[in-house]
């Protein structure tokens, strides 16, 4: 079979992964696949630096909407970030050219997910989005694939690992918010304005996509009700161990006697509970359903090599997709209403 030919937008922690894995891997990847994955196109923001990357097949692009509709490329592969702008303009070119898409843009999918998923559904393409939710856990899948037929309750977890990560370490070290912060974006686990992930945007983000997967709502980031980590102190910390919790910030959606809710906000966990054993950068996501009962997923919620994992594993589904092969739906479509989430008083 032909090679899949994949452009890159975006060379950050992530996309230089991404490269790095698919170069590496080009003969395990192909076995796999039945076909060779190669990087024919790439568009970043700074061209000099060097990032030790083999981008020898690859063209460069100055504006990712040009790569998004070249033709030398089978999928193009959105690793910019932002739900406006570049990344918006470049899915959209992408999908218009008849490309498939791979993105790991949670805030673009948020905004505007339904919409370009019935684009891509009427060009007859993928959009596939793995890396959106929860780095490198196949949540999306799960979802879509794994638990069709199930009717899900509730959907909670832990969707931001550097909450995580802060959380844990102030916890464990004694630490202060802000130096855990900084450690977290030397790894390259926060967003490029972490005002994001300790506010809990990236967390409402991430919930919206899989209440609308496991509900079949709108997605709708900014109904989730919402508050973050940044008030979080020392001394709540110490004062929820000595009562036998521990503080995790969680996202929250479930079926309720008026409807589906959704919400992010600091929560005591007991230090007993399994989603209490989370630790630094790790995310976890607990399904609730009728016919499976209780399924609890954890790993590596960001940084450059979890979420590649997930964008590798999108770009190895098409890779593995055959012309003329029908697709479903991306998010499937809206039936349910979402209802505003109230405060027990
Ligand atoms: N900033 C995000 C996080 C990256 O910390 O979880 C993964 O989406």
């Amino acid at each position: 079979a032909e090679p899949l030919r994949i452009g890159i937008a975006g060379l950050g922690t992530v996309g230089s992964a991404v490269v790095r894995v698919v170069t590496e891997k080009r003969t395990e990847l192909a076995r796999q696949c039945g076909r060779e994955i190669v990087v024919t196109g790439v568009s970043a923001r700074d061209t000099t630096r060097n990032r030790g990357l083999d981008l020898s097949d690859a063209a460069w692009f100055a504006d990712p909407v040009d790569l998004a509709a070249n033709a030398d490329i089978d999928v193009f592969v959105e690793l910019i970030g932002g739900d406006e702008g570049p990344a918006r303009g470049s899915v959209e070119g992408a999908l218009k050219a008849s490309r498939h898409v791979v993105t790991a843009n949670k805030a673009l999918l948020a905004k505007h997910g339904l919409g370009l998923a019935e684009f891509a559904e009427s060009r007859g393409v993928l959009l596939n989005y793995e890396a959106a939710v929860a780095g490198g856990i196949p949540v999306i899948k799960t979802l879509r694939e794994a638990l069709a037929g199930n009717t899900v309750n509730r959907v909670f977890g832990i969707l931001n690992g550097t909450c995580n990560y802060i959380l844990t370490r102030m916890e464990a070290e004694g630490l202060s918010f802000e130096a855990c912060l900084k450690d977290a974006q030397r790894l390259g686990y926060a967003e490029a304005d972490p005002t994001f992930d300790i506010e809990g945007h990236d967390t409402a983000h991430k919930l919206s996509l899989l209440t609308s997967l496991a509900f079949g709502t709108r997605i709708a980031a900014d109904e989730v009700y919402l508050e973050g980590i940044s008030n979080i102190t020392q001394a709540d910390i110490r004062a929820a161990a000595e009562l036998g919790y521990r503080i995790k910030l969680l996202g929250v959606a479930q079926r309720t006697e008026s409807g589906i809710e959704q919400r992010v906000h600091p929560t005591m966990v007991p230090t007993a509970s399994v989603i209490a054993q989370v630790h630094g950068v790790t995310n976890a996501v607990a399904i609730e359903t009728d016919i499976l009962g209780e399924l609890l997923l954890s790993g590596p919620g960001a940084g450059g090599n979890a979420t590649a994992s997930a964008v590798i594993g999108d770009i190895a589904d098409i890779a593995k997709s055959r012309p003329g092969f029908q697709h479903g739906p991306v998010f499937g479509r809206p039936v349910k209403e979402l209802t505003p989430y109230k405060r027990a008083t």
